[in-house]
């Protein structure tokens, strides 16, 4: 189907096609600019052991949540609430929902664009127009940064126009393969560099007296940020998801897929920190903190690039940024989904006019945070990192003691024959009814309790 009139919602053509979707939808610059970031400015190992228990403990089974609760009721995160429940807090919570969406995503396209700059940056270094490479290069340039964020929201938008299968599906299908090999490639070329061993070593060997509240909350933020969880991403993609599905299946692969590429992106980004500060690149401040804040992986993989050199430099620099613009594309329109079919279920607007009016929206939003990239630390804060988790546990709350655990049993069972029989049902009942919201509440609550 080309287009999705409004009302008749289209489907995943293929359980692949679902699940590169989804695993499209959690790869993306949360994987390889956020995760290295926040891990660096968080001590390195013993940061990815929080985040990798946090996302099998709190992420994945929100994630089935999330997946079930849309695929029972065919909505969008507003209108799944209200489909089954009339309490009003919930409607609100879904609309809470949709403006995160909103507020990430405003933010998502100037990082993205900056993935296009640097793409062109690549190539003038190599035919040697080092101003010009200079000039694309300069993320504090408020014009550029307002020109690339919208040529990628414009290309966001035209994916959307083209509906679930034809559009997002089909995108996504060869793309994501891609992006793996390449990285795979950089990471052994850049074990052989000189620094990287110290990178390595600040990676995979934890310090676990690093670990302190601060490092844990962000390790929930970038958990529900890197699985799109908490902002109805995936009650949205789970409503167009066929009933034989195996949900639990599908959100482990995904959850894998997602977890393995941001253990991969960090082999590849931390020995490059440590190699390109080898060079003289200054990344940590006298007090030991990152300097280099959001624009991190754009100061230090370039000048990877330009250390390989020559045409080689010039091929694995060109796609790299490349694939990276892909990846954060795949994950810009789980993002705009979102808003987008919010518009198209609930006041019967055509996709076309919908995915046009919020893009241009957002759009607008982001003219502010081009000129002014200090605000991206702020937002993030504010709707990553609390407002994830806090849509995150809602959404346990409802489908716990509102929708209640026994009618997602049934939603799960259509693809899941003996559910009834197999460990998964009640540990994941126990997660969802008590862990998950108590953990997240505790994680959430002494954060706001240390703020005032
Ligand atoms: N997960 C994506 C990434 O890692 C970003 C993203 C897409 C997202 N959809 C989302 C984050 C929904 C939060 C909620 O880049």
């Amino acid at each position: 189907m080309a287009t999705t009139p409004a009302n008749s919602r289209g489907t995943w053509n293929t359980k692949l096609g679902f699940i590169l979707a989804a695993a499209g939808s959690a790869v993306g610059l949360g994987n390889i600019w956020r995760f290295p970031t926040v891990m660096a400015e968080n001590g390195g190992a013993a940061f990815l052991f929080i985040y990798a228990l946090l996302v099998f403990v709190i992420g994945y089974p929100v994630m089935v949540a999330e997946l079930s609760i849309g695929r029972k009721t065919r909505k969008n995160p507003v209108g799944a609430f209200k489909a089954l429940s009339s309490n009003k807090i919930f409607t609100l919570a879904g609309f809470w929902c949709v403006i995160c969406g909103v507020a990430i995503l405003s933010f998502y396209v100037v990082i993205a664009g900056w993935t296009i700059s640097y793409f062109f940056e690549q190539i003038f270094y190599y035919f040697g127009m080092f101003s010009l490479a200079e000039w694309v290069s300069n993320i504090d340039n408020g014009w550029l940064n307002v020109g690339v964020a919208l040529l990628f929201m414009g290309i966001t938008i035209s994916v959307i126009l083209g509906g679930i299968s034809q559009g997002i599906e089909k995108a996504v299908r060869t793309l994501m393969p891609m992006l793996v090999v390449i990285i795979v490639i950089l990471i052994v070329y850049v074990m052989f560099q000189p620094g990287a061993g110290a990178g390595l070593r600040e990676y995979l060997v934890p310090d676990f007296s690093a670990i302190n509240m601060d490092l844990i909350l962000a390790a929930m933020g970038q958990a529900f940020f890197s699985l799109s969880l908490g902002m109805g991403a995936l009650i949205t993609y789970g409503s167009y998801l066929n009933r034989k599905e195996n949900i639990p299946e599908a959100a482990a692969y995904v959850t894998g897929f997602d977890v393995g590429i941001a253990f991969l992106a960090g082999m590849l980004i931390m020995p490059t920190i440590y190699m390109a500060q080898a060079e003289g690149l200054v990344i940590y401040d006298d007090a030991g903190s990152l300097v280099a804040g959001p624009a991190l992986i754009f100061q230090v993989l370039p000048e990877l690039f330009h250390e390989m050199g020559g045409i080689i430099g010039l091929i694995f620099g060109g796609t790299f940024f490349l694939l990276l613009t892909i990846a954060a594309l795949t994950s810009s329109i789980s993002l705009l989904e979102v808003p987008t079919s919010y518009i198209i279920d609930e006041h019967n607007v055509s996709r076309k006019k919908a995915a046009i009016l919020v893009g241009g929206v957002i759009s607008l939003i982001s003219v502010f945070i081009a000129f002014d990239t200090s605000l991206i630390d702020d937002i993030d804060f504010i709707f990553s990192v609390i407002g994830l988790p806090l849509g995150g546990f809602i959404i346990c709350i409802f489908l716990a003691y509102i929708w209640k655990t026994e009618n997602a049993k049934l939603e799960l069972e259509q693809g899941f024959k003996n559910l009834d029989n197999h460990w998964f049902w009640p540990v994941w009942k126990v997660f969802i009814k008590f862990i998950c919201p108590a953990l997240i509440a505790l994680i959430l609550g002494t954060t706001i309790y240390g703020i005032f």
